[in-house]
């Protein structure tokens, strides 16, 4: 039977990547899409979500999110790294369909229970729309299967501070109650994303095999795959959101260590995810009580990669 998955995301080249991923995935049953502001504002994520079903022509409702962080003031959105559009400024046309009425939070709520314990919950940007479902029904997270995150680090260096990763970064709040919260989470963090290198072969493969969405996604990519050549020694852009797909489809790609997450909330080292290892004990009181989270730190990137090239393929 098909894994029942919920995305939540801030459309941005890696989560067109990890949808499209989604979409192919014999294995998954996309049930919807939650947007959230993170790499574009929310009503553009939520165009761009919309846009991603009418692409690859699959009925999926798409559910509007939170357009600002929990507690803290907004960051400016990050359109150096994946265009004013979220797209790579491909200059893509408006979609024609429309979000459904409810707020992700509430389809969250809603979809959980009529799914009790089926629901992954996949989250791809700052996880305010998490945190507000877990406000209002507390008793889902007894009830969803698994969430499986993309963001933070534990012993990498962050990517908007030298400890902070920019999914946590933009509501470190939000972020702090979903890793407390009861519900299993797995942390795909920049440990392993940044073990994860997508180059232009590898995209040029999968346009030629399936040019509607490989050839999107080719589009897209140029414009990320151009900061990340510019900014640091790479030929290819990290693959971030997309491993999240592939860890539902095959956990075996990764190693995972166990222990409890907090984030930090305010001064220089906010947006970080500290891991206190399982079995560890410390004076300070803050991890104490704190469900086990499964942090990743290993990836077979080659598996991983082959995994997306095959799927889209
Ligand atoms: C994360 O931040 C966003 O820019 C990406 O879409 C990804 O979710 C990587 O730090
Ligand atoms: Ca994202």
């Amino acid at each position: 039977m098909a894994r029942k998955i919920i995305i939540d995301t801030d459309p941005g080249i890696d989560d067109a990547m990890a949808i499209f991923f989604a979409f192919q995935a014999p294995q998954l049953e996309v049930l919807g899409l939650t947007t959230t502001f993170g790499n574009v504002s929310v009503d553009l994520a939520t165009q761009n979500a919309i846009t991603l079903t009418e692409i690859a022509k699959v009925t999926v409702p798409v559910a509007k999110g939170v357009a600002v962080p929990s507690v803290i003031a907004p960051r400016p959105h990050p359109d150096f790294v994946h265009g004013k559009d979220g797209f790579g400024n491909i200059d893509w046309p408006a979609p024609k369909g429309k979000a459904v009425e409810k707020s992700a939070a509430q389809f969250i709520v809603d979809t959980v229970r009529e799914f009790p314990g089926e629901v992954t919950i996949i989250a791809l940007g700052p996880l305010g729309n998490l945190a507000e479902a877990l406000k209002l029904d507390p008793e889902v997270a007894n009830l969803v299967d698994e969430v499986v995150l993309m963001g933070g680090t534990a012993i990498e260096y962050g990517n908007v501070s030298p400890v902070a990763e920019a999914n946590i970064m933009n509501d470190p709040h939000a972020a702090d109650a979903v890793f407390t919260a009861s519900w299993q989470v797995t942390m795909i963090g920049l440990d392993v994303t940044h073990q994860v290198l997508l180059d232009n072969p590898i995209l040029e493969r999968i346009r030629e095999a399936n040019p509607t969405e490989g050839g999107f996604l080719y589009d897209c990519a140029q414009h990320y795959i151009n900061f990340y050549s510019s900014r640091f020694d790479m030929d290819g852009c990290y693959f971030h959101d997309a491993s999240t797909i592939a860890y539902v489809i095959d956990p075996s790609i990764f190693g995972v260590e166990l222990g409890a997450v907090r984030v930090a909330c305010e001064g220089i080292g906010i947006g970080q995810t500290i891991f206190a290892p399982e079995g560890m004990d410390f004076p300070t009181p803050h991890w104490n009580d704190v469900p086990m989270t499964q942090v990743c730190m290993e990836v077979d990137s080659d598996k991983l990669l082959k995994l997306f090239e095959t799927t889209l393929s």
